[in-house]
């Protein structure tokens, strides 16, 4: 099934249905993080390429949206089934191309099936409503509204490094059950996960037109996809640098954005600390710490500090570090360039004077988890996104010292709160300025039908399953007029 995709060392797009249908020049080659070995070429599109590809679907939009909902969830359901067949196969194509350990990428592959059967069920249960005027001061019961759900037509979906397959089937899978067509933009390191992605839908019987792909240089044909006048809407997860950027030349394009984050987990003295620690690490460390919902700075109560710094410092300790296809937490980073950012942090920690309790060791892309304790204000650690293996711990006096730190972010993804004191949980979570408060866990996106959302810097607009279907639809009124009285 996947051979489709593939001519000689080329992974193609899909245009049309026809993989390859759209031939290119020049191609861009794909290295493995891990030892940098050749993985293949992916097509580097142009201008002309782009706009071919977005007329096609928006073309072919039409008849996809007339297509009854349950017949459009049956495919959802066999491209699930088809993704979880080849479970294995494409975890490790995760491993080699984005350096994600097995475990989670695994993790990666079965969540996505789950999401995308999911979303089927959910967009049978998108109802509209019906509306009586005599609701309304002035009105008499005459006027009937039936507004139901329609699409908004062809939606870009551009997806980062870190979750090739989930974060772009996140977009695709609501996108495509509420009847749009769907640009997919992957990203170019990840771009071949993310093309075996797309040939399971295609498989799973998505007619040829409404999942097109797109691989090229971002800074070639980055601005002019975003501002195509024939999308409708577009779904992007990233940084927030490529996020404002995209956000300011889109216009009058309605958007959905993920964007980063420096999620807090604030830890006060009558925590469970054990459990703390053990969601602390995982939190900041799994995959490397390359996750938006990373725990990246913990403020602790002075008082239960040392003890907290010292588990937390012990099972870092015990962190693997290695091959993604080992059973390891720590990876090798996406690139030399994400190393370099890191270590910059490091060492504007070190230079500041912030405690190194484990780490700082480097080779190449890899970063070995780094934990700093007495990280203050004036550190970069305090408020940038490393995206990587480093952890700071900063000590507060009080609870409204721990919100003010938290707040004094340009970032509003996550934050948890650890405490047994109920009150005193509901009471940080309500002044915390973040999308989501985790009580007693670390901070995550799961599980994909709750609201996922980033305020401030991190995001615009609201995922979920219900809420992304919903966000890339739009109510279309009827009115019905009609005399209330029989002559
Ligand atoms: P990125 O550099 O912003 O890239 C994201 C996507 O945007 C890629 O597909 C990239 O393509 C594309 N892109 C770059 N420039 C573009 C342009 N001018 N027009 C259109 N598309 C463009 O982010 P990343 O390094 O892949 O991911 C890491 C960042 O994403 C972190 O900041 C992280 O916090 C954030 N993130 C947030 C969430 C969330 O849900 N809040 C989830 C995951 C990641 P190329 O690869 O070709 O450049
Ligand atoms: O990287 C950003 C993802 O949305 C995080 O998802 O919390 O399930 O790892 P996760």
């Amino acid at each position: 099934m996947f051979s489709k995709i593939k001519k000689d060392e080329l992974y193609q797009n899909v245009y049309n249905g026809i993989w390859g249908g759209i031939k290119t020049d020049e191609n861009i080659p794909i290295y493995a993080p891990l030892d940098n070995s050749f993985i293949g070429y992916i097509q580097k599109y142009s201008k002309n390429d782009v706009d071919r590809t977005i007329d096609n679907s928006k073309k072919t939009q039409v008849a996809w949206s007339e297509t009854p909902i349950n017949e459009r969830a049956a495919i959802l359901h066999k491209a699930a089934t088809i993704l979880e067949d080849h479970k294995e196969y494409l975890a490790e194509l995760l491993c080699k191309e984005i350096c994600k350990d097995k475990k989670s990428s695994l993790s990666e592959i079965q969540r996505t099936a789950d999401f995308i059967r999911f979303t089927a069920d959910e967009g049978k249960h998108l109802y509209g409503t019906a509306i009586s005027s005599d609701s309304f001061p002035g009105y008499k019961k005459d006027k009937l509204s039936f507004a139901t759900y329609v699409p908004l037509g062809v939606v870009l979906a551009i997806s980062p490094f870190n979750y090739p397959i989930n974060l772009s089937a996140s977009k695709i899978a609501p996108a495509l059950i509420a009847g749009n067509s769907v640009v997919f933009k992957p990203p170019t390191q990840g771009s071949i996960s993310a093309l075996h992605l797309a040939q399971i839908f295609n498989e799973a019987g998505i007619p040829p037109g409404i999942l097109n792909t797109i691989t090229g240089s971002s800074s070639e044909i980055g601005d002019y996809l975003v501002t195509h006048p024939s999308i409708n809407f577009i779904n992007f997860t990233g940084s927030t640098k490529i996020g404002r950027h995209i956000a300011k030349i889109a216009e009058m394009v309605p958007l959905l954005m993920e964007l980063g984050g420096k999620d807090a987990a604030i830890v006060l003295e009558d925590a469970d600390l054990e459990d703390a620690s053990s969601d602390i690490v995982s939190g900041a460390f799994s995959y490397s710490g390359q996750r938006c919902t990373a725990v990246k700075r913990v403020l602790v109560m002075e008082t239960v500090a040392d003890a907290l710094s010292e588990m937390i410092r012990k099972k870092v300790e015990e962190l693997k570090v290695g091959s993604p296809f080992e059973d390891v937490q720590i990876t090798p980073l996406i690139d030399n360039k994400a190393a370099d950012f890191v270590q910059e942090l490091i060492d504007d920690a070190v230079q500041k004077g912030g405690k190194l309790l484990i780490g700082n060791k480097r080779e190449g892309n890899l970063i070995y988890p780094t934990l700093f304790d007495y990280v203050t204000k004036d550190m970069r650690l305090a408020w940038e996104e490393p995206f990587g293996p480093v952890l700071p711990i900063m000590r507060v006096k009080t609870i409204q010292e721990a919100i003010d730190i938290a707040n004094r972010s340009e970032y509003g993804l996550q934050s948890s709160v650890f405490t047994k004191n109920i009150d005193k949980a509901f009471y940080i979570a309500s002044k915390l300025d973040v999308g989501t408060v985790q009580i007693n866990n670390r901070t995550e996106r799961g599980p994909d039908h709750f609201p996922f959302l980033g305020v401030k810097s991190s995001g615009l607009g609201t995922q979920g399953i219900s809420y992304s279907i919903k966000a890339m639809s739009r109510p279309k009124a009827i009115v019905l007029n009609f005399e209330n009285k029989i002559e």
